[in-house]
């Protein structure tokens, strides 16, 4: 029979998987260490393993005991699922920025999660650190990993991932690729292949806004990598070569790697990558690029792997059925519907407002000063409401009952934006040129362009340039 004694027994020995498409046009053989295949999903399986079982070697961590670790990531799955196994309590100190879903995960393992708020300085006695600290001072039996200073951690890199990767690559591998959080993975791999062959090549991949490859401390969106201060265990001077890349480089290669290569990757393994294939570049045939990729995509659906997250954050454009306001104003006008802009007064009266929505045939209208403002809304209940309180529509005016004003976008908004804001419910959108309002957007306008633009598909224009010619072709009938 073939089995393991527990699921700690799985930790290690991931495929190392050739990457055939991203690389196209490249001449080194670029090959992924796909850590996702851990029994937690990540790289830091290793390190959490290690540092446990040498706390219990060496009596930090007994029976009974608690493991407490400020950590939202990878790190805190690890402990989790082994404080699971041996039986610890395990407690987990995260910021309030974290995720609900990376917290109800942490909480199946068992672990016990507590919050703490995000925007107050490391040294706050109210700080994740700070907290984790207290927790493991005042709990008897506590023992915190620390896995940025704990020697264990780049130690479990140098007695598996390193020798890993030089018995798969037969001792062919010329460069080790791979990102830095603690710096654990690339100091502990970089050691180990160091000392079999000192000169292969070791690449220190961070993202932009971290201080390891020199840039100014600020805030990015690729999550577990890049620090604003050098942990102990990141040895720099094992690193040949650091490359920087972006999130927006980073996000649009994890995307690639889940499309192309079939791997669901996180957002690291796409900041790795990259960097990968830049050094790749001036690479022969005979070269061997090794390239950690150090956790799966699960965790992120709803971030990279969601388009409306991409454009929010500016990491992929409009979709390419995309126009602008003014586009769309333009073509409600050419197909003769109606006037784009019907509005009441704030000094018109109730009557007059009943008057033009019957002529018209529409039940609720923006409400413009006479410079232009949209300053409010009115709707047929408003009307109603007037009238059943006895009120003298005639004498009542539309300033004195009108609701507040209907969102207003500018004229060369996207329509993707005005999609989100009828998406939370809105039923109307008010058009602007020079904060002077020129039209009103309706939930129909959007429908029915969308279908036209899906029934001709020749129609669909790709680009922000081609857009505005093309729409003026369609009004004139082209
Ligand atoms: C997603 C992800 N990528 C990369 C890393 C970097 O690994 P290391 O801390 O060993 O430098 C981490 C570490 O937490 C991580 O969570």
């Amino acid at each position: 029979m073939k089995y393991f004694n527990t699921i700690l027994e799985t930790v290690g020995s991931t495929p190392l998987v050739k990457l055939n498409k991203v690389t196209k046009g490249l001449k080194p053989l670029i090959l992924g260490k796909v850590e996702v295949f851990n029994p937690g999903g990540s790289v830091k399986d290793r390190p959490s393993i290690r540092m446990i079982e040498e706390a219990e070697k060496n009596g930090l961590l007994k029976p009974g005991g608690t493991i407490i670790e400020p950590t939202s990531g990878n790190t805190g799955t690890g402990l989790a699922q082994i404080a699971a196994v041996k039986g610890y309590r395990c407690i987990l100190v995260v910021p309030d920025k974290v995720a609900q879903e990376k917290i109800n995960l942490l909480r199946a393992y068992g672990a016990e999660v507590v919050v703490v708020p995000t925007s107050v300085s490391a040294s706050s006695h109210e700080s994740y650190y700070s907290v984790a600290n207290k927790l493991t001072a005042e709990i008897p039996g506590a023992f915190q990993p620390n896995q940025f200073a704990n020697p264990n951690n780049p130690e479990a890199h140098y007695l598996s991932t390193g020798p890993e990767i030089w018995d798969q690559t037969d001792g062919k591998i010329t460069h080790f690729v791979a990102t830095m959080g603690t710096g654990g993975t690339i100091s502990g791999t970089a050691r180990f292949l160091r000392e079999k062959n000192p000169k292969i090549r070791i690449i220190g991949v961070d993202p932009e806004g971290s201080i390891y490859s020199g840039d100014l401390a600020a805030s990015y969106k690729v999550e577990g990598i890049g620090e604003d201060f050098i942990p102990r265990n990141a040895e720099l001077k094992l690193i040949d070569e650091f490359v920087r890349v972006s999130d927006k480089d980073s996000f649009t290669m994890g995307r690639r790697l889940a499309r192309e290569e079939g791997l669901l990757c996180g957002g690291s393994c796409g900041t790795a990558v990259v960097a990968a294939l830049k050094i790749s570049q001036d690479l022969s045939e005979n070269d061997v690029v090794v390239v950690l990729l150090p956790d799966g995509g699960r965790g992120y659906l709803s971030k990279m792997y969601s388009d409306e997250w991409m454009r929010d954050n500016g990491f992929m454009p409009a979709p390419e059925y995309s126009y602008l306001a003014a586009d769309l104003l333009d073509r409600k006008k050419g197909r003769g519907k109606i006037s784009p802009l019907i509005v009441v007064h704030p000094e018109d009266t109730i009557q007059a407002t009943i008057n033009a929505m019957e002529l018209h045939g529409i039940d609720q209208l923006p409400v413009v000063t006479e410079d232009g403002h949209n300053v409010g809304h009115i709707n047929d209940v408003i009307a109603m409401q007037v009238v059943y309180e006895r009120k003298d529509p005639s004498k009542t005016t539309v300033g004195s009952v009108m609701g507040r004003p209907f969102p207003q976008f500018d004229i060369n908004a996207e329509i993707d934006q005005i999609y989100k804001s009828f998406r939370l419910g809105n039923a109307m959108v008010v058009i602007t040129k020079e904060n002077k309002a020129c039209g009103v957007l309706t939930k129909f306008d959007i429908m029915s362009h969308l279908r036209e633009k899906i029934s001709s598909s020749d129609q669909v224009l790709s680009t922000k340039e081609e857009r505005k010619p093309k729409a003026e072709k369609a009004k004139l009938g082209a």
